[in-house]
């Protein structure tokens, strides 16, 4: 079996276990009743659309290269809960991406966006209903004496990331720099990616260090391979815009440069982008080395944030 397929393999065994997790994690943090309706439907309509589910994917991967003994401990399914806070954040992020003072967007995860469905007013409170739910999980997600200072520390490191500071700040910077004629950056354009999609993703295997009870150094390494995956994450993005079509993608292609956004294929080219794909992949499966990846699993992650098709 060659190296590539191996590590296929490995990445396809991880993700349908860890996922399964996820998904019931989920469910059980999203019942009925939780919120007044079409406002729960709302959040539950785009929470389970799709979603490759990379945050809490990311978390838990970080998690098990983090934690000394063996990794389906008790806490598994408490673990479970604060990683899929992460993608109730996310699926906010989208949702709020989409409205018409944003992207403007009426395709997402396959079908038609959240406020194409329910309305501006009901997406809006939908996002902000997930991005409380998500803080109020990872305070109280798991469960247990043991994990109190861990839970204010994931919370912390969470909250910064959603921030001005990272995905928000990130956010409102994507949306002064679009079509707004100014020379191209090199320099704001890789802020931009940094913390409109990096944050939350370096956040999201940080919390799973976090979680484990990592030292600061074992942290650190994890913290900063994350933040490689998300610019990684972005610009793999940016080239599936120009590239790929609707269908494939389940969001609308080609936008980016119907909008005039400051992306990898407007300053760097399509090659251009390509070459810093690569390069970006190199130093993230570098990073990953460096955080004790034994099986191989960080090193594959990043790979698959770069080479995906959706
Ligand atoms: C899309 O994120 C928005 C970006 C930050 C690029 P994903 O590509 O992870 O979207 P889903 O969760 O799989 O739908
Ligand atoms: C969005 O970036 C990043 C978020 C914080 C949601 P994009 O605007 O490129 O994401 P898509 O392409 O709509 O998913
Ligand atoms: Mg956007
Ligand atoms: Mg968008
Ligand atoms: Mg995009």
């Amino acid at each position: 079996m060659s190296a590539g397929s191996a590590a296929t393999e490995l990445l396809a065994r991880f993700s349908s276990r860890a996922r399964a997790g996820v998904e019931d994690a989920l469910e059980r943090i999203l019942p009925s009743g939780e919120a007044p309706e079409p406002l729960l439907q709302a959040m539950r309509y785009s929470v389970f659309a799709g979603g490759k589910r990379l945050r809490p994917l990311l978390a838990r991967a970080a998690y098990e290269a983090a934690v000394e003994g063996p990794a389906e401990s008790p806490a598994d399914d408490g673990f479970y809960e604060a990683a899929a806070a992460l993608e109730l954040l996310h699926t906010y992020s989208l949702i709020h991406d989409d409205l018409p003072c944003m992207d403007d967007d009426a395709l997402r995860r396959g079908k038609p966006t959240c406020h194409v469905v329910f309305g501006e007013a009901v997406a809006l409170l939908a996002g902000d209903t997930l991005q409380t739910l998500a803080f109020e999980v990872l305070a109280s997600r798991p469960a247990g004496e043991v994990y109190a200072a861990r839970r204010a520390e994931a919370v912390a490191v969470v909250a910064r990331a959603a921030g001005g500071r990272g995905m928000a700040g990130g956010q409102a910077l994507d949306l002064a720099a679009t079509g707004s004629g100014a020379a191209p950056s090199r320099a704001l354009l890789h802020e931009i990616h940094a913390k409109k999609t990096g944050a939350l993703l370096a956040a999201s295997v940080e919390l799973g260090a976090v979680l484990a009870g990592a030292g600061a150094s074992r942290r650190g390494l994890l913290r900063a391979y994350g933040a490689r995956l998300g610019l990684l994450f972005q610009i793999a993005d940016d080239l599936l815009d120009a590239t790929a079509s609707s269908a494939a993608l389940g969001k609308t292609a080609g936008k980016d440069a119907a909008q005039g956004k400051l992306t990898f294929p407007a300053v760097y080219g399509l090659d251009g982008t390509r070459r810093e794909l690569e390069r970006v992949l190199g130093e993230a499966r570098a990073e990953a080395a460096l955080c004790g990846d034994p099986e191989g699993l960080l090193d594959a992650l990043a790979v698959y944030a770069a080479r995906r098709d959706h």
